[in-house]
């Protein structure tokens, strides 16, 4: 049975409820890409297998770790963490570097401008647990970039040596690194990063296929993934609008990559990453059902509320609640019932722990016909 860590006990998605499955994927057909299912090495570690929940500043904090490596992705990252040691104690950080054994192979994003404080930034994380430090070089956010980090990096070839010869040197760990396809579209880099990143000893690589240059405007492209993992040795997670198993399937075909990184679709959905792990098991992979679904978002919302505390858990589950709805809402949209704007409105735990009640039992008791927004169920 694949384990996502020794410690973390794998909750199978078709373990669930099997007598109450809403929605079932066909067989896939056999293809020569490689098996999201199978275990993927980065350096010395073996996750168990290649699909990897990406990190999401303001998203995929421990709880939502937590929550989709137990459904089964192979690794959830962190948010990314300034290296500024002069915020190391701020409160958002404080929160951002807190872990545990229940997330499996903890993986730091450190984010920055400057070698050697990358490299002390890594140690620091480390110290503390990291088992992968990662690297940002993708984010293009003005508050990261003004400082010449994250993705505004790309531009600078011999500064990306230097930073990923410096924290490789710093510590014992895997040190990985996260970029886009090259600067902007008429200097698609992306190939010769990857070439740097391989001759500092990064030990993998995962690419958003987008440029800086594109934000997140347009679509994800494959092919200067597929160019870069042709030109090195090291794994390579593709990433960037992959919302479902067809889709994750088209991208490894594209592509030749090791695995898949999965971003904005798991928002509201932390089951995604696992689902697409499982789809090459066995015939089929199944989604969890509408009360499976209400059973994890409520779990959600009391970790959330377990991890900040009552007045930052009710506007945080709030988020994530409405990722949710927003999810159920087009699979169902005839429901347009104002779940979404009526959790919003709820000031404590409990009063958001009813309404999930309320709406699963509304939801529940709707007719498949209702359901499916009135075509055949
Ligand atoms: C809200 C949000 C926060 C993000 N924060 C980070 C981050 O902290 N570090 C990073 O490398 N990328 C970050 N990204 C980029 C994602 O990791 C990913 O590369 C991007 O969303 C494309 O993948 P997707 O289409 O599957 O969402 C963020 C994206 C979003 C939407």
């Amino acid at each position: 049975m694949l384990r996502p860590h020794p410690s973390v006990p794998v909750l199978f998605l078709s373990d669930l409820s099997p007598q109450a499955l809403l929605l079932r994927q066909a067989p896939l057909a056999a293809t020569s890409v490689r098996p999201l299912a199978s275990p993927l090495r980065i350096g010395g570690l073996t996750l168990p297998n290649s699909v990897v929940l990406a990190p999401m500043a303001g998203v995929t904090d421990l709880p939502l770790r937590e929550m989709s490596v137990r459904l089964g992705a192979g690794m959830a990252v962190a948010e990314m963490l300034t290296s500024d040691a002069s915020l190391v104690d701020s409160r958002k950080s404080m929160q951002r570097r807190r872990h545990s054994t229940n997330e499996g192979i903890r993986s730091i994003q450190i984010v920055g401008s400057e070698p050697q404080q990358l490299a002390e930034a890594a140690r620091r994380n480390v110290d503390e647990g990291a088992d992968i430090i990662d690297i940002n070089m993708g984010c293009p956010a003005k508050k990261v970039c003004r400082k010449a980090a994250g993705s505004a990096l790309l531009a600078d070839e011999r500064q990306v040596g230097a930073i990923l010869d410096a924290v490789v040197a710093a510590v014992n760990v895997p040190v990985t690194l996260k970029i886009r396809t090259g600067v902007s579209r008429d200097r698609r880099n992306g190939v010769a990063i990857a070439n740097i990143a391989e001759r500092a000893g990064i030990q993998m690589l995962a690419v958003h296929g987008r440029t800086r240059a594109d934000r997140f405007l347009g679509a994800a492209e494959y092919d200067t993934i597929a160019a870069i993992v042709d030109a090195v040795g090291i794994p390579v997670l593709a990433n960037g609008d992959i919302t479902d198993v067809e889709k994750a399937h088209h991208v490894m075909q594209a592509t030749g990559a090791a695995g898949v990184m999965i971003g904005r679709a798991a928002q509201g959905n932390p089951w995604l990453p696992g689902h697409i792990a499982q789809s090459g098991v066995g015939s089929e992979a199944i989604k969890p059902n509408l009360a499976e679904r209400f059973a994890l978002m409520r779990g959600h919302v009391a970790a959330l509320h377990d991890f900040y505390g009552e007045f930052l858990g009710t506007r945080i589950a709030r988020k994530h609640t409405g990722w949710f709805f927003d999810t159920l809402h087009r699979e169902m949209p005839h429901t347009a019932c104002p779940w979404k704007s009526r959790f919003n409105a709820l000031g404590d735990h409990e009063a958001q722990q009813a309404l999930l009640r309320e709406a699963e039992l509304k939801l529940l008791t709707l007719k498949p016909c209702d359901r499916s927004g009135g075509k055949a169920a």
